[in-house]
């Protein structure tokens, strides 16, 4: 049954049958059983929290949940809610890059290990390898601080699109649009913070139709407690990312800690492990296919309700110029990585994160082709455009959406390249980012102002010794040339920047020459160049030095594109909003539920397995075994320790095995996204079951467009990472701190 017929609403539903012009009678059946569909959504949807009871509760009792709803979110007593940390290294209004949730009355958390990843990895030195070895404190006294990361709490949420909404006149310009949110949101939560007691943040939902508020309590000494060694906690590595079957154990254990009074304070020995509000009882019974399950968390962004001119601009534009720009950089960084453990150390969690974008991004333009969304995507938008050209006020109003979202596509599509590529080179070119820094010391040279040169240089000098610290020269002069390479040959010649002319002219169009040339004479270039030219700082270097020129360069080019590039976007954003707003009126009946935005969401769905193509199925679990099956010790990804092989040839699981088998990971429908990695996944008693990790490659495409057969989570089961904890750290402390249910 194509549940996705039905996703798309009744009134759609109907359109489609009138073309295929179908008997009265079948119409009737066909909308009685998407009427069915629509009272019953299947998995997909990021749900709010404060909305469950209205939109889910009696779909989730049906499908095996047993907590009531004052159970998952409460603002009065503890609820499951209470247990959902976002993690972040700013503000919580900035968002969440994942999710944790605390599973001890003395706040320890649970997480990935790829949310642990920096934080392990800036502990790690060649000596103390964490990130090889795996680290584990044994008592609180061994546990680590870590400077930039916070544990945030929700306290409650709120929809506030009365207070902001009437007070938008339809005729408002996007940009005073925009001023006048920013405006208004700030007197709301100046108010809600309660004199700075709280982090208050408003986001927009469907596009600015709609916004909610979020109270949230953040807290700032978070320590490292415990990642297992790589070999586990990212077996399979970059090779099996974002792929099904999976073998990881991809956790990692840190702890809040709170002053006396368990309030959030900064890192001090003083402060003590937070009493949570609530934290999760862990289930050591397993799963089995159909098995409700929810996951909540913070899911990141998506694009469910993208045009196909976006969808277009992405696949032509977007992606490609990206996976470029990434690979070139994942090449550069692995060659050094591989030849110095110093420096794999340095660019490790850099690395990490470049290479989960870059293959995410490959896999979203093969399976956007391959799910045919743009299909589905027209569908959607003739389905609206047959709706409103049956009525003139609504033609009226509707008419131009498309058009105009398109229109604002081709204007960025002509300047989109030139602009991704100075931006980057803006930030992701060493020397330039660096050089950018100094224009302070410049003005107060042209000025002779000696106080301010005094100033700056003091300031910089500060500045250089951590720029230079964990900066590998070879890897930022490699950078710097193959990316000058791809500018040139990707960037139309009369959108390239002016540097380019310098280097036709003076180097023959030669760019490892002039890289030579930059990474010699610039003043930028080396921690000795800065150290000597901050000695004595002068007008005459930054009108000659060639870091300084290309700085200037990019940022002249930047400044020519990022105005088009904004005014596109705007319109754009005006028209999603616009179309939005009309495909929920287009169907009334149907729940629309809105796109991830770094709000708590909740999603929930069943274990279950899939068939990825064509006479391939895939069962729901995955087992050590096939972690021993897939073990190569010539390849660094699938490295097996011996303590591993050890428990798994004795069988020795203690409470966590299943039948005498280990299971490693698991797979649910539930619809998530970034961001959401970390988050519990929860059976019908409100008991742990798993940690969500990863989606799958098949699926690559969801993030734009929900697949209900092809997607799922990947999990990995909470008896895994008990088992890792308890018999191959021997870390039983740990283990007497949890709630553990049979
Ligand atoms: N693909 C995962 C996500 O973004 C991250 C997996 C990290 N593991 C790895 N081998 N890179 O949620």
């Amino acid at each position: 049954m194509n549940k996705r017929i039905a996703t798309l609403g009744v009134e759609l539903t109907r359109s489609v049958i009138m073309k295929m012009r179908m008997t009265a009678w079948i119409m009737i059946l066909f909308l009685a059983v998407s009427r069915s569909f629509a009272a019953n959504p299947p998995d997909e949807g990021m749900w709010l929290p404060i909305l469950i009871e209205r939109l889910n509760y009696v779909d989730m009792q049906k499908m095996g949940l047993h907590l009531t709803v004052e159970e998952l979110y409460s603002i009065n007593h503890s609820s499951l809610k209470d247990a959902i940390v976002g993690l972040s290294g700013g503000p919580a209004s900035n968002g969440f890059f994942c999710t944790a949730e605390v599973v001890s009355d003395k706040g320890l958390i649970f997480t990935n290990h790829h949310c642990g990843f920096n934080a392990i990895d800036n502990h790690s030195s060649p000596e103390h390898d964490y990130l090889k070895n795996g680290f584990w404190a044994m008592s609180e006294k061994e546990e680590l601080s870590n400077d930039n990361l916070n544990a945030t709490f929700l306290v409650r949420m709120e929809n506030v699109t009365d207070s902001i909404i009437p007070f938008l006149s339809d005729t408002l310009k996007e940009t005073d649009r925009t001023a006048k949110v920013k405006d208004i949101s700030n007197r709301l939560k100046k108010r809600a913070s309660e004199k700075d007691k709280y982090e208050v943040a408003i986001k927009a939902f469907y596009a600015g139709n709609e916004y909610y508020l979020f109270v949230f309590k953040t807290y700032k000494d978070v320590r490292l407690v415990g990642a297992p060694p790589s070999s586990i906690g990212k077996f399979g590595g970059d090779t099996d990312n974002w792929m099904w079957p999976r073998h990881t154990g991809d956790f990692s254990i840190f702890r809040i800690y709170a002053d006396s009074a368990g309030n959030p304070a900064e890192y001090s020995q003083k402060n003590i492990p937070l009493r949570p509000q609530y934290h999760f009882p862990i289930s050591l019974k397993g799963v089995k296919k159909n098995d409700f399950a929810m996951v909540w968390g913070y899911p990141g962004s998506t694009s469910r309700y993208l045009t196909s001119y976006g969808l277009e601009y992405d696949l032509t534009v977007f992606y490609p110029t990206l996976v470029k720009i990434f690979g070139k950089e994942l090449e550069v960084m692995k060659d050094r990585m591989d030849a110095d453990k110093k420096v794999q150390l340095a660019y490790a969690s850099n690395y990490a994160n470049i290479a989960n974008t870059w293959k995410n991004f490959i896999g979203q333009e093969k399976m956007l082709v391959r799910n045919k969304v743009e299909d589905k995507k027209k569908e959607i938008e003739n389905s609206f455009a047959d709706w409103y050209n049956r009525d003139p006020e609504l033609r009226k109003k509707y008419g131009p959406v498309l058009h105009n979202i398109q229109s604002g596509y081709e204007k960025m599509n002509k300047i989109a390249i030139p602009f991704f590529y100075s931006n980057f080179a803006g930030s992701g070119l060493n020397i330039v980012s660096f050089a950018n820094q100094f224009g302070q010391l410049k003005s107060s040279l042209e000025k002779k102002s000696k106080g301010g040169i005094e100033e700056s240089v003091n300031a910089l000098k500060e500045t250089t010794k951590t720029h230079f610290k964990d900066d590998d020269l070879m890897v930022s002069k490699k950078t710097f040339a193959e990316l000058l390479k791809l500018y040139y040959k990707n960037v139309p010649k009369d959108q390239l920047p002016s540097i380019f002319q310098v280097i036709e002219k003076d180097y023959k169009n030669n760019i490892d020459a002039f890289t030579d040339a930059v990474y010699t004479k610039s003043a930028f270039a080396t921690a000795e160049n800065t150290n000597k030219f901050l000695e004595k700082p002068t007008l005459k270097v930054f009108k000659k030095d060639l870091g300084w020129q290309c700085a200037q360069s990019f940022q002249e080019s930047m400044g020519k594109y990022s105005g088009t590039f904004a005014e596109a976007r705007a319109s754009i954003s005006a028209g999603n909003r616009l179309f939005i707003a009309g495909l929920r009126q287009m169907n009334p009946g149907k729940v629309f539920y809105p796109d991830a935005n770094s709000s708590m969401r909740m999603s929930y769905g069943s274990v279950q397995d899939y068939f990825p193509a064509d006479a391939i199925h895939y069962d729901y679990f995955t087992t050590l075994k096939g972690v021993m099956d897939k073990e190569d010790s010539t390849n660094e990804e699938f490295i097996v320790e011996k303590k591993l092989k050890d428990l798994f040839q004795s069988k020795n699981y203690g409470p966590y095995g299943e039948d005498g088998k280990m299971v490693v990971c698991f797979l649910t429908t539930n619809d998530i996204t970034g961001g959401n990695s970390g988050s519990p996944v929860i059976n019908g008693n409100g008991q742990l079951i798993g940690l969500a990790f990863d989606g799958n490659w098949e699926a690559m495409s969801g993030d734009i467009s929900y697949e209900q057969k092809l997607q799922r989570t990947i999990c990995v089961d909470i008896r895994y990472v008990l088992f890792i904890i308890d018999k191959f750290a021997g870390d039983t402390n740990l283990i007497k701190e949890l709630t553990l249910v049979q």
